[in-house]
């Protein structure tokens, strides 16, 4: 795909049933093109990572092949173009997220780093004795631990919010649990374990009321629906390149410019200083001052290659897609004896997490595997979500635009594999 072409639209005559052109797109992707264990591949473990599309591989081979050289540094031609370049995805990433400022981007390896960079730096400026962060009951741990590490550190109190048994967040007891001690507010958009979507602007606006901070981890609403941090009006917003369409290793934090500037640096070392001397150092200013060292140039150029990618796509149009996917796997797998959802949200994106009768989850990935299927098993990397519905953990099938009903036929097809074998 060239920038500028649109994939599949419905005024250019593709499949009334979505507004995308399925196959056009399933065809950019090289992976989905092999077989596993003699099976086309089905690969549905997208909340884990994305496949990546031509257009991103050769964005990055092309980095590598035609410009690489160090950034901001160097006075010659290449390194001129790689910061260039480099610079301009911030700007792509500025207008993706619909964020005032470019230096309000933070380029970090992902969703990880992010949630870490404000709590190292935010939160332990912020977080005194007998402080408390608010976080839901429906976090990834990269939105739990560093939070709890935190509160160990300072003494302070790690509150959480409930979730009721579809998997959606109680809002009243959110809001009552912000009290005067509450230093920051740090809650996902959508569950990775479950594909529920937090009312995050309305969380954030209850927040502000009582002037919280708030911090949304978007690892897994990025890659699902166009996101607007004015719109959302948070103070914090993270995702993984990973997840939607881009390499592994890099990410962003998008901040409120006051915010960022009054935090301390994360870490120390080139780039991020504006003079050293022995006595004394300066920093540099946004976003520089949180990016030291070098950072994964052909990471960036790929992230931006992705976010070009799906915004030809139409993050819209993906969204409306992925959302009749996901109602005809709910109504699909919902048929099947003996399989019950976990997480039925009324606004849900993307996840199918299931349990079939007393089956351990890793059996039914297993079992799948044969078939070619790639789903997750296991407890998400939230295992307090577990606790929650009193498993141990899920099969979880998570989806990306690529995959199609076919695919969900044959996931369904595999569940009756499973039952039969160990039924
Ligand atoms: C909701 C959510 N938050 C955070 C993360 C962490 O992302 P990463 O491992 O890319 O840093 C994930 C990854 O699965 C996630 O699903």
């Amino acid at each position: 795909m060239t920038p500028g072409t649109k994939v599949g639209y419905a005024e250019q005559g593709v499949s009334p049933r979505t507004e995308l052109d399925v196959q056009a797109i399933r065809a950019e992707f090289p992976i989905l093109q092999r077989t596993v264990r003699g099976k086309p591949l089905v690969y549905l473990d997208n909340a884990a990572t994305s496949q990546k599309p031509r257009f991103v591989l050769d964005a990055i081979a092309r980095y590598y092949e035609d410009e690489n050289a160090n950034i901001h540094r160097g006075v010659h031609y290449l390194s001129e173009r790689a910061t260039a370049d480099y610079e301009n995805v911030r700007v792509r990433v500025q207008g993706f997220l619909g964020a005032a400022k470019p230096a309000e981007i933070i380029f970090v390896r992902g969703t990880t780093e992010a949630i870490n960079l404000v709590a190292q730096t935010y939160g332990r400026t912020h977080v005194g004795p007998g402080d408390e962060v608010l976080i839901t009951a429906m976090e990834h741990h990269s939105n739990i631990v560093p939070w709890q590490m935190l509160c160990a550190e300072k003494n302070a109190r790690l509150r959480v919010a409930p979730i009721n048994d579809r998997g959606e967040l109680i809002l009243d007891e959110f809001e009552n649990l912000l009290g005067p001690r509450t230093r920051i507010a740090a809650f996902t958009h959508v569950s990775n374990a479950l594909g529920s979507i937090n009312p995050v602007k309305r969380m954030a606006e209850m927040a502000h009321r009582r002037k919280i901070p708030v911090l949304v981890d978007g690892a897994q609403a990025v890659p699902h629906m166009s996101v607007d941090v004015q719109a959302i009006d948070c103070d914090f917003y993270a995702f993984s390149g990973h997840k939607v369409y881009g390499p592994t290793g890099i990410g962003v934090l998008y901040g409120r410019e006051a915010l960022l500037d009054a935090m301390p640096p994360y870490q120390g070392g080139g780039d991020m200083i504006s003079s050293v001397t022995f006595e004394k150092t300066t920093y540099n200013k946004l976003p520089y001052k949180f990016e030291a060292g070098t950072p994964d140039i052909a990471g960036v150029i790929g992230l931006g290659a992705a976010i070009d990618y799906v915004t030809d796509v139409g993050m819209d149009a993906i969204e409306a897609y992925e959302h009749d996917l996901l109602a005809y796997a709910t109504e699909t797998l919902s048929a099947i004896p003996g399989v019950r959802l976990i997480g039925t949200a009324h606004e849900k994106a993307g996840v199918l997490s299931f349990v079939l009768h007393d089956v351990h989850p890793h059996d039914i990935g297993t079992i799948l595997d044969q078939e070619g299927i790639a789903i997750r098993t296991g407890h998400h990397c939230s295992q307090p979500v577990m606790d929650r519905f009193d498993i141990p953990a899920t099969a979880r099938a998570s989806l990306a635009i690529y995959n199609t009903r076919e695919d969900i036929d044959a996931l369904a097809k595999g569940i009756e594999r499973v039952r039969e074998v160990l039924g």
